[in-house]
């Protein structure tokens, strides 16, 4: 591995200097021979850490894969993401965790690959899935999920914290009633304009009510709840109470939630028919979430920034709207979307950008080897950041397999120059 130099770099705290990366780590003296990165004009951050990826494999390589989803990745920036375990088998246990971090290798992914369980068999919701042996493994599983679909037996869900909480694992959880949203809820926005819309609505309390319920299972079993891309002000209320009580919760937001409506979904419904790339579980919803959402990421409410990267293929996206996936794609603009919500705005600082994409999620995950800050002895794990460059999107040069993009078209900031990880460099420009 060929030595490096990270010529003044800006870091997020402000101060600048070179960066001195040998053999995979940061170092407090630069090697003999090294290649020298210019980064004079750059912002450095700690490589980031993606807690809510959907990579699809095994089970629907079509969509996606391991190569291709870390490949967005390091595009977007990230070193890390966690894999979400609604696969074909499920991450029911050891044996599929296990194989995950050897097609990780096998494939040469460009991000490390870290396995969430499945909560119930097969996400099912009728049996706990083998959470202690996940945890027992090599591959440590520390976060576990059913995404995709709720756990809707309390009871089963009150096991489930039991069980992780004896190895300090978190239950992170997808809040959507069934029988309140429906099989077939699409639409986020105000009861009047789904219905106007002729689209099934997506109630506000599916989720909320399910956010109480889990926040109230949390504080009963003293576990740790982390509540997955929340979509309504009444669901942060819930857990901005909780932690003020104390309850061990955190939650996430993805890009999409801060930069779109539903206003998206109704106008393209009352142009041409609704548009399946606005489709997503949770929907998009009125623009006061959305705001509300921004507020929370600033105020500590919301923990940290999870994508919800959901690719799907032109033949499931390109269903009728009721039966089409849900999910829209996000590790490459993910930092775009933020500095465009967020830090442009001023609501928030490049050090709370580490800190929401990178810092929480490690840690979340128990990850020791990412989120860390650029200091001496920390593993190089890096983005460089042109915080000023900006292009319009184009879902055709994406590294994801997928077209799912709800950003195509828009003008955003186009921030990631060059993606190290362990040392290695995984995306230049
Ligand atoms: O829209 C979504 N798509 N929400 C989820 O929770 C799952 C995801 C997927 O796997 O496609
Ligand atoms: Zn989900």
């Amino acid at each position: 591995m060929k030595p490096l130099i990270i010529r003044q770099a800006t870091l997020a705290d402000g101060t600048s200097g070179d960066l001195y990366l040998i053999d995979g780590i940061l170092a407090d003296a630069p090697a003999a021979t090294a290649e020298i990165i210019d980064a004079a004009e750059l912002l450095a951050l700690p490589g980031l850490v993606d807690p809510h990826a959907h990579l699809r494999e095994p089970g629907n390589e079509a969509a996606e894969t391991i190569a291709t989803g870390t490949l967005a990745a390091a595009r977007g920036g990230y070193t890390c993401v966690l894999a979400m375990p609604n696969t074909t088998p499920a991450t029911n246990g050891p044996d599929e965790a296990l194989w995950l971090l050897d097609r990780a290798a096998a494939v040469s992914a460009q991000a490390q690959v870290v396995p969430i369980g499945a909560i119930t068999h097969d996400r099912a919701g009728k049996r706990l899935a083998e959470l202690s042996a996940l945890a027992e493994s090599a591959a440590k599983v520390r976060v576990f999920s059913d995404d995709g679909a709720c756990v809707m037996d309390a009871a089963l869900l009150r096991a489930a914290l039991e069980t992780v909480a004896s190895f300090d694992g978190v239950i992170a959880e997808h809040a959507q009633d069934a029988g309140l949203a429906g099989a077939m809820a699409c639409c986020g926005a105000d009861l009047e304009a789904c219905a106007a819309s002729h689209l099934p609505v997506w109630p506000r309390d599916a989720e909320w009510r399910i956010v109480e319920r889990d926040i109230a299972l949390a504080e009963a079993t003293g576990a740790r709840v982390h509540i997955c891309h929340v979509s309504t002000l009444e669901s942060l209320d819930l857990i901005r109470r909780a932690k003020e009580h104390g309850v061990r919760v955190s939650a996430e937001a993805t890009p999409h939630h801060l930069l779109l409506g539903s206003d998206l979904l109704i106008q393209s419904t009352a142009r041409n028919g609704p548009d399946t790339t606005y489709k997503v579980n949770p929907p998009l919803r009125p623009t006061a979430d959305v705001m509300a959402l921004r507020e929370a990421v600033a105020d500590g409410t919301i923990d940290m920034i999870g994508t919800d990267h959901a690719p799907h293929t032109s033949v499931d996206k390109g269903k009728p709207f009721p039966a089409a996936s849900p999910g829209m794609i996000g590790l490459e603009q993910a930092l775009s979307v933020v500095m465009e919500t967020l830090v442009n705005p001023g609501m928030i600082g490049w050090p709370d950008v580490a800190r929401l994409m990178s810092h929480a999620p490690a840690t979340l995950a128990g990850l020791d080897n990412q989120g860390q800050p650029l200091i001496p002895g920390n593993p190089a794990n890096i983005v460089l950041i042109d915080p000023n460059r900006r292009a319009v999107v184009d879902r055709e040069r994406s590294a994801s397999k997928a077209r799912n993009n709800p950003y195509h078209g828009m003008n955003l900031p186009d921030p990631v120059v060059c993606t190290i990880w362990a040392g290695q460099v995984t995306y230049r420009r």
